[in-house]
């Protein structure tokens, strides 16, 4: 399955929707996740995303492997996203930003 990392916290970008057959993205407040029981491991979510926040689970950086239960955990309890919306106001300052997953809002 495909994961969403840090990067897409507090941006939420969301040109990944738009490219995704299956529909499998889920909406928080201010970061989005992939339902890893849907993805079908197309990858072409990975090249839209400008925050680079989208890796393959066998891929992900070793700092951010714990997404990998946080996905998962979240795509039960959020709503699908189906079509591309504005990111959030402050996106591209907050795309500079590492280490801000205690900014996640669930
Ligand atoms: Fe959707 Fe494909 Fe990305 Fe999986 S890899 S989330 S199926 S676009
Ligand atoms: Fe997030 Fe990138 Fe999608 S910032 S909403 S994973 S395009």
């Amino acid at each position: 399955t495909y994961v969403v990392t840090e990067a897409c916290i507090k941006c939420k970008y969301t040109d990944c929707v738009d490219v995704c057959p299956v529909d499998c993205f889920r909406e928080g407040p201010n970061f989005l996740v992939i339902d890893p029981d849907e993805c079908i491991d197309c990858t072409l979510c990975v090249a839209e995303c400008p925050a680079e926040a989208i890796f393959a689970e066998d891929d992900l950086p070793a700092d951010q492997e714990h997404f990998t239960l946080l996905n998962a955990e979240l795509a039960k309890v959020w709503p699908a996203i189906v079509e591309r919306k504005d990111p959030l106001p402050d996106a591209d300052e907050w795309v500079k930003v590492k280490d801000k997953l205690d900014q996640l809002e669930r």
